[in-house]
């Protein structure tokens, strides 16, 4: 991975809103425009309205006019790595491949590398719909 999405991420996880958890998220995507986009989780007082550094950074990617995950990074300085959660990993299948790398950082860089198809094994896909 290019230290430039490692910075990407961590930049944006110090730009996290996050006063209710105080567990800043950033995540960051080199698309396939070769761009990075990146995101962090936004919190709400109304505890289920907030969303996670994942979907923020998947909708710069979409507002960017890129729609392929390349490879992604995550970091959260509260912990040494940190695994995208549940719904953010459907999230992220929806525009990666079972190959594309997922990062998982801490402070100082990248302390685990795994596939889409690590984090999301008998994913949900169909012919049938659309
Ligand atoms: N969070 C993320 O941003 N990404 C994840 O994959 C796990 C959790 C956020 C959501 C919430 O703002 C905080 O971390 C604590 O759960």
């Amino acid at each position: 991975m290019s230290h430039d999405l490692f910075e990407a991420a961590r930049a944006a996880m110090r730009l996290a809103y996050a006063p209710y958890s105080k567990f800043p998220v950033g995540a960051a995507i080199r698309a396939e425009d070769g761009r990075i986009y990146a995101g962090a989780n936004i919190e709400n007082i109304s505890f289920p309205q907030g969303w996670c550094a994942e979907p923020t950074a998947i909708s710069h990617m979409i507002m960017g006019g890129a729609k392929k995950i390349v490879e992604m990074a995550v970091i959260a300085e509260k912990l040494p790595l940190c695994p995208p959660c549940g719904g953010c990993r459907q999230k992220i299948a929806e525009f990666a491949t079972a190959e594309t790398p997922i990062y998982l950082c801490d402070e100082t860089g990248v302390k685990k590398t795994v596939t889409m198809a690590d984090l999301l094994p008998h994913s949900f896909e169909t012919d049938v719909i659309g």
